[in-house]
């Protein structure tokens, strides 16, 4: 096979879970390794929510970085019904959070102290439209009759498009979006809104959860959906448009904790997701765009420089990554996207 490589900009990480303790040392050197920066979830236990807390995570990530690692954590605070603004404001203009995250409240992983009553935060909101800082957003709802599969278009109609309705400059990133609908949605309404994608949520579809036998590795929040919608986040993904970009949702569990009775929703993407994403690229023909979606639209729209430094990847024999990794807190499963991976990061 011949030799082919492709140089970009180094990538960074608009969505990303990091844990804590002994989780957080065993994972962080991989993304790390890839990625200059990444937008840190602070769905911790108790959650990150103010800004005092913000920077000791963060003192905490650059703590147990591997010596030499050139990555910078910018973070975001776990928005609640008591999120003073004003402690948002302080931390937003001594750079200690970069964005607030929304979780509907139940709606996935730590979410418990999330928004119930989308009235409560709405001086929060305005602040942050003032200032110029973004919510992120995970966009599902949570009532029990609404269909699992169909709970981030019903969030699009119910609570997102009128919160946008409401505070007008709010910037919004709607994070991991898994359906057509949301693909239309962000590019029908394209102020101050954009998208991330996962790097899972490229790949499979739901049958890889459910056919042929259960597959928890595979399940994460939101679920992924029908082939269709798959193919419009590949779309949009490779389209090179600048309102998308990827956020891997890199979610690592301890696999005791994703094969049980009741699994917790996550996948553990960041040892292959820079080849994972290379080979959804290269099929689809897109390689020219890769670097748009990992290293451009997401430091234009949060308002930050490309990184100066690049990385390659090399074309080549299949990559074997390992199928778990150790961590002080267990096993943890790596994302199997079933097919081979032919593209690796040089260096790395
Ligand atoms: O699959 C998911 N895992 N989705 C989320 O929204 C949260 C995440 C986690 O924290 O494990
Ligand atoms: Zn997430």
């Amino acid at each position: 096979m011949t030799r082919q490589t492709l140089t970009i900009r180094r990538p960074d990480d608009w969505h990303l879970h990091l844990r804590d303790g002994a989780m957080l040392n065993g994972v962080l050197p991989y993304s790390a390794a890839h990625f200059a920066r990444a937008i840190i979830m602070p769905n911790l236990v108790p959650p990150v929510v103010t800004g005092a807390q913000a920077a000791a995570y963060r003192d905490r990530i650059l703590a147990a970085l591997p010596d030499g690692a050139g990555f910078t954590p910018l973070m975001t605070l776990y928005l609640t019904e008591e999120t003073d603004p004003d402690d948002v404001a302080a931390a937003h203009a001594a750079g200690i959070a970069t964005a607030v995250k929304l979780y509907p409240a139940g709606a996935t992983t730590n979410s418990a102290s999330g928004v119930r009553d989308f009235d409560k935060v709405m001086p929060v909101l305005e602040r942050m439209a003032e200032i110029g800082m973004p919510l992120c957003v995970h966009g599902e709802v949570v009532d029990s009759d609404i269909d699992i599969f169909d709970r981030e278009k019903v969030f699009i109609d119910k609570v997102l498009h009128p919160i946008r309705k409401r505070v007008d400059d709010l910037r919004v990133v709607m994070e991991h979006v898994t359906t057509q609908d949301a693909v239309d949605y962000v590019r029908d309404h394209h102020k101050r809104l954009a998208a991330t994608i996962t790097t899972h949520h490229l790949i499979i579809n739901r049958n890889a959860i459910l056919a042929g036998g259960i597959r928890p590795h595979y399940y994460c929040l939101p679920v992924a959906k029908r082939e269709s919608h798959r193919i419009a986040l590949v779309d949009a993904a490779t389209s090179g448009d600048w309102r998308f970009f990827l956020g891997t949702d890199s979610a690592p569990h301890a696999d005791p904790a994703k094969l049980q009775d009741c699994g917790c929703a996550g996948i553990f993407s960041a040892p292959n997701t820079l080849s994972c994403l290379a080979e959804v690229f290269d099929a689809a023909d897109r390689l020219d765009r890769l670097e748009a979606f990992t290293s451009l639209n997401g430091p234009a729209f949060y308002g930050l420089p490309p990184n100066e430094a690049r990385v390659t990847l090399v074309k080549g024999d299949p990559v074997v990554y390992p199928a778990r990794i150790e961590t002080g807190e267990g096993p943890v499963t790596v994302f199997d996207p079933g097919f081979p991976l032919h593209w690796r990061v040089d260096g790395a």
